[in-house]
């Protein structure tokens, strides 16, 4: 409901001011602590962007789309976040609050742009947090199986058989009480988490460098070959349908459906950009811990590939626990129990960060009324939106038990680049609506690079299925019943919560503030 045609100027396309996003994060009631440093963000982005991408996606990806040349792959999808990652590191210095590209869009484009960008980014996050949890799972009853504890197939998702998975529903549980705990806490933990993961990786480099044999990387990128195992248009990439290629493996074409693929691997950095509001000195480590994290990532999974690749023939790579197995198959048992044991305490971390950053968004979004704003509510002891974290873990719990790995990937890889695309044009939009705000970071030849951010985006998007895309547009179809049906009568901005028309911010007004 409108109550003041001055106050919502622009309707959906209302844009929330920035000292007004910033405002928000003092109220006491509704505010995060402020605890982090850069290098926390480091960790904290590396905890979440290592794990199903390189301990899992790598074998599938090599065997599948690009051999050895996956280390390629990986490139092309870091220049396709380093693109983004610039984007976000101006936004995230110039909006430090929390809501990621959420609270950007809103700051930027508009309401209704922003209410997508919340919605879709539970396709990240929350589903994300799903699907990591299920292979962690795997892990978990791999390493069970082999101290002779089996686990129940009704309680499993072995392949393809209906069941609750156990496992990964109960890990979401465990981590969503320790979230909501606290963010120094859960920084803590994850930091400890961090180190066995990167130690184990760091294992897999340089043990597995022993056991390379050249003859592996020969041919290093395999020659294209019409892929014919989809059996339905619905499987094949989108961009063949469009411009009617044939959808092929290896080849050059093979490393764009690859990177599309392994950009699982990158999801996370973004996520670093969440803890915005959290970071006691967010204008100079932002940027520091956003890229930061991605050139760690992008070192470690060139690496890890390429080693991979060499120890083991790209025809032969196991699909679920590559790492583990190539080191099974030159003879060296130990290296993979260990690897094992390292990748279910790796996975775990990611679950639980971006189980954090659900929240987070979730959170802005209810604090700005688009969604009910008793979950914005802060814990008085914990400081932190214990609702939020509460609801959202049981609805991630739930996706976990009944989804396996497999089923909705894609779907976080599109949301995630959707993303991506809004807040590269943000940083467009913003720099002409407020080109005097303070940027301490400026992404630099824009308009140039965001443009290059969006094109990069949509090429990878366009690399995924038909199905992922039609699956999209009914997650998105949602969305917007449910922004009419209630985010737009109960936005605050909308009651008078001091939009903005594009001249000077209004000065902040809320319910329950004095
Ligand atoms: N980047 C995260 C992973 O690979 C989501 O598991």
């Amino acid at each position: 409901m409108r109550e003041s045609p001055k106050a919502t100027p622009r309707g959906v396309f209302r844009t929330k001011s920035i000292e007004q996003s910033v405002a928000d994060t003092e109220d006491p009631e509704h505010g995060l602590r402020k605890s982090l440093s850069a290098l926390d963000l480091v960790v904290y982005g590396v905890g979440v962007i290592v794990g199903t991408g390189i301990f899992v996606v790598t074998g599938s990806v090599a065997k599948q789309y690009a051999g050895p040349a996956t280390a390629l792959a990986f490139v092309a999808s870091a220049v396709v976040c380093g693109l983004a990652a610039l984007c976000y590191a101006e936004f995230a210095s110039t909006v430090p609050v929390a809501g990621s590209a959420y609270t950007f869009g809103y700051a930027s484009i508009g309401e209704l742009p922003a209410w997508i960008i919340g919605w879709d980014l539970i396709l990240e996050l929350a589903l994300g947090a799903g699907v990591v949890s299920g292979g962690w799972s795997g892990y978990v009853a791999n390493l069970m199986g082999n101290a002779g504890i089996g686990v129940p197939d009704a309680l499993s998702h072995k392949s393809g058989r209906f069941g609750f998975d156990i496992l990964a529903a109960g890990l979401v549980l465990v981590l969503t009480g320790i979230v909501m705990a606290g963010m120094k806490l859960s920084a803590r933990v994850t930091g400890v988490v961090v180190a066995v993961k990167v130690t184990v990786v760091l294992v897999v480099i340089f043990a597995g460098l022993f056991f390379i044999t050249g003859s592996n990387y020969h041919p290093f990128l395999p020659p294209s070959r019409p892929n014919t195992g989809s059996g339905s248009d619905l499987h094949a990439p989108l961009v063949q349908i469009m411009f009617g290629f044939t959808p092929s493996s290896f080849g050059v074409m093979g490393i764009f459906s690859a990177a599309a693929v392994v950009f699982f691997a990158f999801i996370g950095f973004d996520i670093v950009a969440t803890a915005a509001e959290e970071t006691r000195n967010p204008q100079r480590d932002l940027p520091r811990g956003i890229f930061g994290s991605l050139a760690v990532c992008t070192a470690l999974y060139v690496a890890v590939s390429l080693v991979v690749t060499g120890m083991q023939k790209y025809s032969r790579l196991d699909t679920d626990a590559p790492l583990a197995t190539a080191f099974k198959s030159v003879g060296a048992p130990f290296w993979s129990g260990l690897i094992s044991f390292g990748a279910a305490v790796g996975l775990t971390s990611v679950v639980m960060i971006l189980l954090l950053g659900q929240t987070r968004v979730f959170f802005a979004m209810s604090r700005d009324g688009l969604l009910p704003r008793a979950f914005s509510k802060v814990h008085p002891k914990f400081g932190t939106p214990y609702r939020t974290t509460l609801l959202l873990g049981g609805v991630v719990a739930l996706i976990a038990g009944f989804f396996s790995v497999g089923e909705l990937e894609e779907m976080v890889n599109i949301g995630t680049l959707f993303a991506f695309v809004v807040v590269a044009i943000g940083v467009i939009v913003l720099r002409h609506t407020r080109p005097d705000l303070h940027r301490a970071f400026r992404a630099p030849w824009v308009p140039v690079l965001p443009v290059l951010s969006v094109c990069a985006s949509l090429w990878l998007m366009i690399n995924l299925s038909v199905e992922t895309w039609l699956r999209f547009a009914g997650w998105m179809a949602v969305g917007f019943a449910v922004y009419f049906g209630y985010g737009r009568s109960h936005s605050l901005l909308a009651r008078g919560g001091g939009a903005q028309d594009g001249s000077a911010p209004s000065r902040p007004r809320f319910p329950g503030r004095a």
